[in-house]
């Protein structure tokens, strides 16, 4: 039996009157780009996450970059993240000319370890990126505590994380900006390049619209800008989608269960969900120390696993580019993440037999090689 890691065909098929329906009604309104589509789906979004703006941009990259410029922060700024996240995270640090200062995440959750962000803030720190990793929250309360102290913008990489909630908070609630992706694999997912802005700040409303259109408010009235826009197209796909994603999380969810049930008593480590979190389990990922061995077994087996993130950050040829950052830091949670990381299938399309036999697989494993 093959099992693939994503459902994007199977999503499209499932979803194919509404979608074509949504692809239709924009090509025949002419408008295809700021246009009604993207306005309309911009309003739904911020109602969705109960904050007061969105802005569609071109990528959850772009989304990251552009919050932070939109916050002032620029050369000779720090930037406080981790490395071990996509690559993109560190990239729109280096974007907007600032350093990248990595913190070392947390044995359990792999989120960053929030009690070494204080001994990391300098005079020049301005911003933390706590990155919502797998589909969990990273701890917004104590990062907000922190933030405040000491006078940081809050900007959340929550590429891998909608409609993900902590406990007792919510997306949002506690930074300055969130960075949204829609890349064809994420929970909310456009068949391209899409993310987000979303801010309770009007400023920071104001001035990514500002940024991602030529630095234009008004028709051929410009200052120093970008083209970042999200084109109306993908805004009328995830406008349909947007209305399935609680429901495609729960399925996560109980996917997750399904695997934490069957796998528990193996020599895995499972993901840790703290209390009173909904983790939305972007990624199902264990951890082993033979994980080369276990990916090997399961891709001959037919079954697509994959790893993230296998290099962490500082750890790619090359680093850090010429860019600002620590050329050695100190992160033994986030190599030991990056050396151990195995993400089986997850995705709310998964047929119960794909389920079982992913499950059974990884037990065979275990037993033979543990
Ligand atoms: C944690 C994280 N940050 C940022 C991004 C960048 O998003 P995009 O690929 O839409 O640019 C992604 C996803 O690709 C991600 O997983």
């Amino acid at each position: 039996m093959q099992v693939g890691f994503y459902g994007h065909v199977r999503q499209y098929h499932n979803l194919k009157q509404e979608i074509d329906g949504a692809i239709r009604e924009v090509l025949e309104s002419g408008s295809y780009v700021t246009g009604p589509t993207l306005a309309r789906f911009e309003g739904e979004l911020a109602a969705f996450c109960e904050m007061q703006y969105a802005v569609g941009v071109n990528s959850g990259t772009d989304a990251l970059w552009l919050a932070m410029m939109a916050l002032g922060i620029g050369p000779g700024d720090e930037v406080i993240t981790v490395a071990n996240t996509f690559f993109a995270t560190a990239e729109a640090i280096w974007i907007v000319g600032a350093k990248a200062v990595f913190v070392d995440s947390d044995a359990k959750t792999k989120n960053i370890d929030v009690s070494r962000i204080e001994a990391a803030i300098t005079p020049r720190t301005k911003a933390i990126v706590p990155v919502h990793l797998y589909g969990q929250l990273a701890e917004m309360s104590a990062i907000d505590k922190i933030a405040k102290k000491h006078g940081l913008a809050v900007i959340e990489d929550c590429a891998q994380a909608i409609d993900a909630a902590g406990d007792g908070f919510r997306v949002g609630q506690f930074s300055d900006a969130v960075a949204l992706s829609f890349i064809a694999h994420k929970n909310l997912g456009t068949p391209g390049d899409a993310g987000a802005v979303i801010t309770d700040r009007a400023d920071v409303d104001k001035e990514v619209k500002r940024l991602r259109n030529h630095g234009s408010t008004a028709r051929s009235v410009h200052s120093f800008g970008f083209n970042s826009r999200l084109d109306d197209l993908h805004a009328g796909m995830l406008s349909v989608k947007l209305k399935y994603i609680t429901a495609w999380n729960d399925r996560r969810r109980e996917i997750a269960q399904q695997y934490n049930q069957r796998l528990a008593g193996t020599s895995l480590e499972l993901p840790y969900e703290k209390p009173g979190y909904r983790h939305v389990y972007h990624l199902y990922v264990v951890e082993h120390d033979k994980r080369d061995d276990l990916l090997e077994f399961l891709n001959k087996a037919g079954i697509d696993a994959k790893c993230h993130y296998p290099i962490a950050i500082h750890q790619q040829e090359g680093y850090p580019w010429g860019k600002e950052a620590d050329p050695r830091p100190s992160l033994p949670n986030s190599e030991r993440n990056a050396a151990r990381c195995l993400s089986l299938p997850m995705f709310p399309e998964l047929t119960q037999e794909e389920i079982d036999c992913v499950a059974a697989k990884v037990v065979e494993w275990d037993k033979a090689n543990a």
